[in-house]
């Protein structure tokens, strides 16, 4: 028997013989030969069989697609193959001849991909994205840990709300009602008062009634808390922490980039120091009629654009007609349909946009950000943007009243690039005990039930801060993706709950 290998291992084992052990992703015969494209979950490579090896020929016979093997034969130099290595195969044993497998190459609609999630997660994009996710998460931790903050493990089961009653989960808590976590941070703020620098790192959970590419009711949120800490400090501490996560990314992580089709060159632009605006900045922004010219002129840009791709439609559909084989069709159905996709987002785009100018053009300051502007804000710059000081009735009780301007709070949210829109959300915290009673009654908190949280303002109160970043989203604009619901394992979404 020789030695197990991985794929991703394989360049270092050229010409000696190896036994792979995974499943097969696609195969396909042609006379004496079989040829299995083969995955481990550490890479993809190209298997052959050869007829002069007959038991592995013949064991190969029905197998089909995720029928899970071992494999044993020797390791080819082959600079066609993907991962520039090939293995010829003379021995073959079987773990299980998969059933006909759901999940086929042609296109398959976004529902039923979601009802298979437990599968579909073995696809090459999917194992891109969750390893993207994995080192996001790593790069995360690794920052903080390397800055000085102590890990904090904040409950899940809490007495009341942080982030607002209307996006409360409840559970019945032995007869007494308690609440899932939408965020570790009053907690934290606790833990900062022993240990100086903390962060938590846990899932949040939002009964958010959005169904937008943006919202999960449950979430990953990676959040630092600081004592002393102002609002300088926070912007500085989240430029850093969120050039570290993408420049760990493009170090381990190129490959799966760009098999996800990712433009590489615009993360590679991502370099603290980030521009900072605030939001009555932005609210300025929102209102001067260049950006409003811009915006026009993206819109007949892109309607120049669907034009284009309506055209290309209409040629695939002619060629269509003419061809016969049988692969030639499959390859043109699948590009119409890929060009059809593209023109119906396009379209939906173009039919929105109007009214999200005019939406911008008659923003009043004091109102919320929604995604819209937020895109179209993000969307003026090149790097993630940095937006402080909002107006208070809008924001969290928490936040620190703006000495400067006590209409605003001393919080930011961090924007990404490309329309992302929010993935970072923090504040300085009120640390006035007189100023955060009557924030809470203002708006009508019970104050019982979060003494503890104002002990913290009566024994030895300092300046500090701190901010959450949403992981999905963070893994969304690094990957590209249109939607949040591929950046989880198993997504948890309003109406969705399977598997
Ligand atoms: O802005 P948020 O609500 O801030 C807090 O929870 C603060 N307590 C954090 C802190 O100061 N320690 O949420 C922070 C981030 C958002 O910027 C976004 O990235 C993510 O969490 N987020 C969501 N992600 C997915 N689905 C949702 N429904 C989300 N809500 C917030
Ligand atoms: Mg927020």
């Amino acid at each position: 028997m020789s030695t197990f290998r991985t794929v991703s291992h394989l360049p270092d084992h050229l010409n000696e013989t190896v036994t792979l052990r995974g499943w097969i992703r696609a195969i396909r015969s042609s006379g004496k030969i079989r040829f299995v494209e083969f995955r481990d979950g550490t890479g993809t490579c190209q298997c052959t069989v050869e007829a002069i090896h007959p038991e592995a020929f013949a064991a190969l016979e029905h197998c089909g697609q995720e029928t899970s093997l071992a494999l044993t034969g020797s390791v080819r130099e082959e600079p066609r193959s993907p991962g520039g290595v090939e293995v010829s195969v003379e021995k073959v044993s079987i773990y299980q001849v998969a059933e006909e497998y759901p999940i086929s190459r042609k296109e398959h609609g976004i529902d039923f991909l979601m009802q298979h999630r437990h599968l579909w997660l073995r696809s090459p994009r999917q194992e891109a994205i969750l390893r993207v996710r994995h080192r996001i998460i790593t790069a995360a931790r690794e920052f903080f840990d390397l800055d000085g903050f102590t890990l904090i493990d904040t409950p899940i089961f809490q007495p009341g709300a942080a982030e607002g009653a209307g996006t409360l989960f409840d559970v019945d808590y032995f007869g007494s009602p308690a609440y899932l976590a939408q965020t570790g941070q009053l907690y934290l703020e606790t833990a900062a008062m022993a240990l100086g620098k903390v962060y938590c790192f846990g899932p949040t959970f939002r009964a958010e009634k959005s169904k937008t590419r943006r919202h999960l009711t449950e979430f990953w949120m990676i959040e630092p808390e600081v004592a002393f800490y102002e609002l300088e400090d926070l912007e500085v501490l989240s430029e850093n922490f969120l050039s570290h996560i993408v420049q760990a990314v493009l170090k381990h992580n190129r490959a799966d980039l760009e098999s996800l089709g990712r433009d590489i060159s615009v993360l590679e632009k991502i370099q603290a120091p980030f521009p900072r605006v605030s939001y009555s900045e932005a609210v300025e922004l929102l209102h001067d009629p260049d950006l409003h010219a811009k915006l026009e002129s993206e819109l007949a840009d892109e309607k120049d654009r669907c034009q284009g791709l309506q055209k290309e439609i209409s040629e695939k559909e002619a060629q269509l007609a003419q061809v016969s084989k049988a692969w030639k069709v499959e390859k043109l159905k699948k590009e119409i349909q890929e060009l059809q996709d593209q023109v119906k987002e396009l379209e939906r785009w173009i039919a929105n946009q109007p009214a999200h100018i005019e939406d911008a053009k008659s923003f009043e300051w004091g109102s919320d950000f929604g995604g819209d502007e937020e895109t179209i804000l993000s969307k003026q710059f090149e790097s993630p943007l940095i937006v402080t000081e909002y107006p208070k009735e809008i924001k969290a009780f928490y936040m620190k009243e703006n000495p400067a301007d006590p209409r605003t709070v001393r919080n930011l949210d961090v924007l990404a690039p490309e329309g992302y829109g929010e993935i970072i959300g923090g504040s300085q915290r009120e640390d006035d005990l007189e100023k955060l009673l009557v924030r809470m009654e203002a708006e009508g908190m019970d104050i019982e039930p979060y003494q503890w949280y104002l002990d913290l303002r009566r024994y030895g109160s300092v300046p500090h801060g701190g901010f959450g970043l949403g992981i999905e989203r963070t893994v969304s604009w690094i990957c590209g993706l249109k939607h949040i619901r591929e950046t989880i394992p198993f997504p948890r979404l309003m109406g969705r709950m399977q598997p």
